[in-house]
């Protein structure tokens, strides 16, 4: 047995987490986000809602032409300056510092993996606040060596065969999410696999 195969009888196990999951057609991203909003407000009048990239609010901005028996209160962040925004700059050190548990939503709308974000928010041990994300392994197909080394794998094992441990990203990133102890996920996946729309409750 060479190191490598010493390595892979190493691979962590998977924790169990039960998840309904749709698939999507391309394009229809920003009405898949929407209706996923839609379908898991939670049930208040008032919703307070921290959207992480706020971008131009084109989904909360959309959720609320469908819902109007709530108040939908958004605080938005991003890195560019838009009309829609209230905060200008990096979400992760805004959120670093910001009481989150004053929100009842979470919203990583990101590019990529939206890892850095979800590891401030497990730290903070908050409940009953709902997370909305979007996750998309991008075109070099990385995903955070924080996530993996979290869910078991060695910095050996990573930088051996990278391509390897970046592989069925989603399946990884679910795994995380257990591990943190997510037990529910609901998700929207593209029909490329690339890019998944989903919530979970904490
Ligand atoms: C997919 S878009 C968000 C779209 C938005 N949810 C909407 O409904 O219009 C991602 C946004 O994240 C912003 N962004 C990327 N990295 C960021 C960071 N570290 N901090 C804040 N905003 C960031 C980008 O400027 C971009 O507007």
């Amino acid at each position: 047995m060479n190191n490598l195969q010493a390595d892979m009888k190493m691979i962590p196990r998977q924790l169990s987490l039960s998840d309904k999951c749709f698939s999507v057609e391309r394009n229809k991203s920003s009405y898949t986000k929407m209706r996923l909003r839609v379908e898991n407000l939670p049930k208040k009048k008032v919703v307070k809602v921290l959207e992480a990239y706020g971008g131009r609010n084109i989904v909360w901005n959309s959720v609320k032409t469908k819902v109007s028996n709530k108040d939908i209160r958004v605080l938005s962040i991003d890195g560019v300056e838009t009309s829609g925004i209230q905060l200008r700059g990096d979400c992760q050190k805004f959120m670093t510092g910001m009481n989150l548990q004053a929100f009842d939503i979470i919203d990583l709308d990101a590019y990529s993996v939206p890892y850095k974000l979800l590891r401030i928010i497990f730290e903070k041990k908050l409940k009953d606040v709902t997370i909305f994300f979007t996750f998309t392994q991008t075109l070099t197909g990385r995903l955070h060596r924080g996530m993996l080394k979290e869910i078991g794998y060695t910095q050996k094992m990573i930088e051996k065969v990278p391509e390897l441990f970046f592989r069925n990203g989603f399946e990884k990133f679910k795994n995380y999410l257990a591990f943190r102890g997510v037990r529910k996920i609901t998700y929207f996946f593209e029909k490329d696999e690339k890019t998944v729309f989903g919530m979970f409750k904490l």
